[in-house]
């Protein structure tokens, strides 16, 4: 039975820790998330009670709500407790996939192809009201799990309206909001309708305190809050830039299955003249801000200018589905396979394939491609911050030469000792992978170890706690 006590620590996201998996047979399989969140809130260690408040995501979890009563099971969330909440279908895709992902993410990570989109019209504002009650249902959840004066940490721009909704529900609680993704300069914010722009300001304005991966990002919302509304009001700003989480990375890259798949993707990298190809690692999503098809196009022109570099070297990207149930991201998808396939028949010779391509998502073999990455590629056109920029320096056995975009969140901590590029100039960051192929040992390494120690500084359960105690002095 799961303790009916009310909590003192809670935290908010559209994806929770745990999701589940309906069988024929009609039995559930629970399977367990990572990432940051899971990890910093594992921190505050299991007697505090925590509950973290999450959606289902698809016919399992809704499921497992059905059975639950919403209240999970802590046998299948290791120890945490959670609260699922089941949405109804139509208005969960309305909010998550035609708000939060098709209209947010792409005001803020300014991928709108202008002269024909956004069209904001009656069917926006449908899914505009579907957002306010998927907004309005964790609200409610968390009025009703959270303690007197508890702590809440709301995640990200799923729900941009929830504090300033539990704010009038419960005005004894602190509430932070914690935006992972980047905030849109004023001019790109303003293509949202003007009253909606305003509402989600207000919205995250609820909050005690609003926090950002970077300066960057903070700074942009509060122009946009000091150009639409006059200012931030009593709401606090915060910069937290969650940092790799050194020591998971260590010893799970370092497991037999690991081991394993480096074994295999060496065997797939090849040698040219008895001396190991060199490697340009990228791992993303298929996410139509990494800049996966420019980061290519970039290798042809290497190849292609450079031609001393046929046969000497492989690009390994890795690029996992994303968000497919939207048109836009299958034929990005299809595009970075077209791409990645002219290449390989342009320049491929019988040993060698230039680039190795695998879109199946495999957790053990991205750490395998950290460990023997000699250039790490990290490119996107616009990030909240990217972890891969900070994981492949901790990981890489022989030092890796990080070319990385100067729009990346990443890029505020790790400039310096990166090789930066404008994300759009296919020429320099050609020019950024021949140099990354070329630097010299000795500086290789040094700046792979200044890059690891930057990468690191600020462990996820330190950005967890961080935020919670200055939520607390508030
Ligand atoms: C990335 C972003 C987060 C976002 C998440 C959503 O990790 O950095 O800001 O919350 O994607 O991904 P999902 O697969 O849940 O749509």
């Amino acid at each position: 039975m799961v303790s009916e006590q009310a909590a003192q620590v809670l935290v908010a996201s559209n994806r929770g820790p745990v999701s589940y998996t309906l069988g024929e047979d009609g039995t559930l399989t629970s399977g367990r998330g990572g990432g940051g969140l899971v990890s910093g809130l594992s921190a505050i260690g299991p007697d505090t009670n925590a509950v973290w408040v999450c959606a289902a995501l698809a016919d399992g979890d809704r499921e497992a709500v059905r059975r639950t009563g919403g209240r999970l099971d802590t046998g299948d969330t290791g120890g945490q407790r959670v609260r699922m909440l089941d949405i109804p279908p139509e208005v969960y895709a309305d909010a998550y996939n035609g708000v939060a992902n098709s209209t947010l993410w792409f005001v803020h990570h300014l991928l709108f192809q202008t002269p024909l989109e956004p069209a904001f019209g009656a069917e926006f504002r449908a899914q505009w009201a579907s957002y306010e009650t998927y907004n309005r249902a964790f609200a409610e959840a968390l009025a009703d799990e959270a303690g007197d004066g508890a702590a809440v940490l709301i995640q990200d721009y799923h729900l941009a309206l929830v504090p300033g909704m539990l704010r009038a529900l419960r005005p004894d609680l602190r509430i932070g909001l914690f935006w992972h993704t980047p905030w849109a300069p004023v001019d790109f914010y303003r293509l949202l309708p003007d009253d909606i722009g305003r509402q989600l300001l207000r919205g995250i304005l609820g909050a005690d305190r609003a926090a950002f991966h970077t300066h960057r990002w903070a700074d942009a919302f509060t122009g946009c809050c000091t150009e639409l509304l006059g200012g931030t009001g009593k709401t606090r700003i915060g910069v937290h830039g969650l940092g790799a989480d050194a020591d998971f990375l260590r010893e799970r890259a370092h497991r037999p299955d690991v081991d394993e798949r480096l074994a295999e993707l060496r065997e797939q990298i090849g040698e040219h003249d008895g001396a190991p190809r060199k490697a340009i690692v990228r791992v993303d999503r298929t996410e139509l801000s990494k800049n996966i098809v420019r980061g290519m196009l970039a290798y042809r022109q290497l190849l292609t200018e450079r031609p001393e570099w046929r046969e000497r070297v492989t690009h390994v990207a890795f690029a996992y589905p994303s968000r497919q149930d939207l048109t836009v991201y299958r034929d990005y998808t299809a595009r970075v396979q077209e791409v990645a396939d002219a290449i390989n028949s342009e320049y491929g010779t019988p040993g060698w394939t230039p680039v190795v391509l695998h879109v199946k998502d495999d957790f053990a073999r991205s750490l395998a491609s950290y460990r023997l990455a000699d250039v790490a590629l990290v490119n996107p056109i616009r990030d909240g911050m990217n972890l891969v920029a900070k994981e492949i320096p901790v990981l890489s056995e022989g030092g890796c030469a990080l070319v990385l975009s100067r729009e990346a969140g990443a890029y505020e901590e790790l400039g310096e000792d990166a090789l930066v590029v404008n994300p759009y100039d296919v020429s320099a960051t050609a020019a950024a992978l021949h140099e990354a192929l070329t630097m010299d040992t000795d500086d290789r390494a040094a700046r792979t170890k200044r890059l690891a120690a930057a990468a690191t500084a600020l462990p996820p359960q330190r950005w967890f706690l961080d935020q919670l105690d200055a939520l607390r002095a508030v």
